[in-house]
């Protein structure tokens, strides 16, 4: 038996010396240590050896057993993650590990590419929170009590006790911010014009979910403030912006439209970026898609976050992420942006 056992060892050790892959070391610890393994037979079958030499017998194999574990263990680690290859002896031949690349999300996609554009225009981004009060989501952004966009049936009110405005004291139901206009009150009120910033991010609706609607989507947000802005600087900008999204070939149009928080207000439309504005399904046949809102910053903003409207002049836009992304690539539902489902994903 002792003679075997030398002989198991200086095989074992010559196995181990020469022994260069994840495998080959795997191979190795099913030969002798596995289930059906050599030095495992020999415990095993312990019964058959004399008695007097069993503890004997049985100690060296433990060692012997526990001695190759550990330098299989050494060596895996020696060869690094991948377990492939041994430090010692790196077969550069071998194809090297995979790595899976990620990439962006398309809605990231579109929320940069879009920040870009105003980064080129000079602004800067800003964020905002996504539990805000009802203070910053509508009352300072000039929207009444009374408006139904404040009832439970549109907002995410959240259960928990009222939060109070750090300057009037006054008290505020919390909620999860229907609006990213959320953002523009919170940059004025801690800087001074002249500012221009824009303000990506979730916003929150209590909306039935179905192919064009979902609880949660992204927005992007727009401010500026500076002496005599003028309705003709909101038009080029926001002129300018759509072209560098949607192609130099489409025209802009702005609609007459109400918004609490901006006087005069417009809805901007795009020349159907699928049709060219000649009318097809997804412009309804009108040949325009509505990209964002936008107007002159309501004087009663202004005072909200005290700037003097005498002083100061300003323009505000906010547009949907998911619309622009859905238009830009033909996509009709919008729960598929929020279902991880690769196949989708690997797309962008
Ligand atoms: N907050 C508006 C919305 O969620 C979008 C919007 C419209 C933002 C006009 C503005 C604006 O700043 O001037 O529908």
């Amino acid at each position: 038996m002792d003679e075997k056992l030398n002989q198991l060892e200086k095989e074992i050790n010559e196995a181990l010396n020469s022994a260069r892959t994840a495998e080959g070391l795997e191979e190795l610890r099913i030969k002798y240590i596995g289930r059906k393994g050599a030095l495992t037979e020999i415990l095993k079958n312990i019964k058959n050896v004399p008695s007097q030499d069993r503890p004997r017998v049985g100690e060296r194999v433990n060692l012997l057993k526990r001695a190759l574990e550990e330098k299989i263990k050494e060596k895996m680690q020696a060869a690094g993650i991948s377990g492939s290859e041994t430090k010692d002896h790196v077969d550069f031949s071998l194809p090297g590990s995979k790595y899976e690349i990620g990439s962006r999300h398309p809605l990231t996609q579109i929320i940069d590419e879009i920040c870009d554009i105003f980064l080129g225009f000079g602004f800067r981004i800003a964020e905002g929170p996504e539990i805000e009060t009802e203070y910053y989501n509508f009352t300072a952004l000039n929207i009444p009590d009374e408006h139904p966009s404040r009832e439970d049936f549109h907002t995410f009110f959240l259960d928990v006790p009222p939060e109070k405005h750090e300057k009037h004291g006054k008290e505020y139901k919390v909620l999860l911010r229907s609006q990213t206009s959320t953002g523009q009150i919170r940059v004025m009120e801690k800087e001074k014009p002249p500012l221009q910033v824009i303000i990506p991010g979730k916003v929150y609706r209590p909306d039935a979910t179905d192919a064009s609607h979902s609880f949660m989507f992204h927005q992007v947000e727009g401010l500026m403030v500076d002496k005599d802005i003028k309705f003709s600087d909101l038009k080029g900008v926001l002129d300018l912006f759509c072209k560098s999204m949607f192609g130099k070939s489409v025209k802009t149009r702005f609609r007459p439209h109400y918004f609490p928080f901006t006087e005069p207000s417009a809805e901007v439309d795009v020349s159907c970026i699928i049709c060219g504005g000649s009318g097809c399904s997804v412009c309804g046949k009108k040949g325009w898609l509505e990209i964002l809102g936008a107007g002159m910053v309501n004087p009663k903003v202004f005072e909200a976050v005290e700037y003097q409207p005498e002083d100061w002049t300003g323009f505000a836009f906010g547009m949907g992420v998911e619309r622009i992304a859905m238009l830009k690539w033909g996509i009709n539902d919008i729960r598929i942006f929020y279902e991880n489902d690769l196949r989708f994903l690997k797309q962008f």
